[in-house]
């Protein structure tokens, strides 16, 4: 049997590698990578994706000096507590515990510990291979009913993102729920055989307009990735695998250096493009396998 975990990661870096930038160099000035995000202005829309299992403080304390936005994932309380005593803004994706009340729970003390949004990344649900409830850590997963998540919505008093959206009819329904915001992503090929997010991205936005802030992750490795995404329909990107050992072998630092790079890689292709920032990107810059996508 074809290991199928590494086809949706694969598929994904692939997609990014068929695409191509084109020139418009004549009279570009210089541009601004600054990301207006939830009310609040930051100096790159390439943010850390919700990891887990790894130094949280190090890579939030990391992503605040290089002035990006942080997606935290799994973890306890206390985690999160010493994230935003960093002083980050701290986007907290809670697990679909079928325990609700924890949930519940988890978004009441993100709220009242200064988090800028929550949501849920409802990919983790289900196991990979069988269609039951993932276990992790021993503690039991389940899909929201759309009721159940319109509660979410409504109880978190913070702005709600669902993490896992991965085709335009979903991205439709994260605005019925009243959404702020959905992170397509398929967590590493949790979901075997997925879409790349990327390619996803015109279809979505085209679905939803600016009804929908767009997060994209899977296989951001560079400023150039992040700038088809965000030509593509991105708001931002998040970055997971590649900030690990960076952050293993400098802690803060490191993580600050891969995003400030990043960064400027993102910069030098605006400014290639004639993008004057990241909301004036001409998607038609983009060519795939040859052709302009559009064409
Ligand atoms: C070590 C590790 C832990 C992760 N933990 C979580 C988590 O707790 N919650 C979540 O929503 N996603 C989690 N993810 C998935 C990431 O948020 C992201 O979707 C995925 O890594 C794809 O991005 P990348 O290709 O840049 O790594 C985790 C990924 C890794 C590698």
């Amino acid at each position: 049997m074809a290991d199928q975990i590494v086809d949706s990661i694969q598929n994904a870096r692939e997609y990014l590698d068929s695409l191509e930038i084109e020139s418009r160099l004549l009279g570009a000035e210089k541009p601004s990578a600054r990301f207006e995000f939830l009310g609040l202005s930051f100096d790159t829309p390439i943010m850390t994706a919700a990891l887990s299992h790894i130094d949280l403080v190090g890579m939030a304390e990391g992503a605040r000096l290089a002035g990006a936005p942080v997606c935290i994932g799994m973890g306890d309380n206390e985690t999160l507590e010493n994230v935003l005593n960093t002083g980050a803004k701290v986007v907290k994706i809670i697990k679909p515990y079928a325990d609700r009340d924890e949930i519940y729970d988890r978004m009441r003390y993100a709220k009242q510990r200064g988090a800028i949004a929550v949501g849920v990344d409802i990919e983790h649900s289900l196991k990979s291979d069988s269609p039951e409830d993932d276990v992790v850590l021993g503690r039991r997963m389940k899909l929201p009913s759309m009721q159940e998540l319109n509660a979410f919505v409504r109880d978190a008093g913070l702005p709600f993102f669902i993490k896992g959206v991965l085709s335009a009819q979903d991205a439709v329904r994260c605005v019925k729920l009243g959404c702020a915001g959905a992170i397509l992503s398929h967590h590493n090929g949790i979901m075997r055989c997925a879409v790349p997010p990327v390619r996803l991205l015109p279809s979505v936005r085209r679905a939803v307009g600016d009804r929908l802030l767009l997060i994209a992750d899977g296989g951001i490795e560079s400023g150039y990735d992040a700038f088809k995404a965000l030509a593509l329909g991105a708001d931002a990107v998040s970055v997971g695998r590649p900030l690990m050992p960076p952050l293993k072998e400098k802690g803060a630092q490191g993580v600050k250096e891969v995003l400030e790079t990043m960064t400027r890689q993102l910069e030098i292709m605006l400014y290639r493009t004639g993008s004057r920032d990241i909301r004036h990107i001409d998607p038609s810059v983009i060519w795939e396998k040859g052709r302009r996508t559009g064409d």
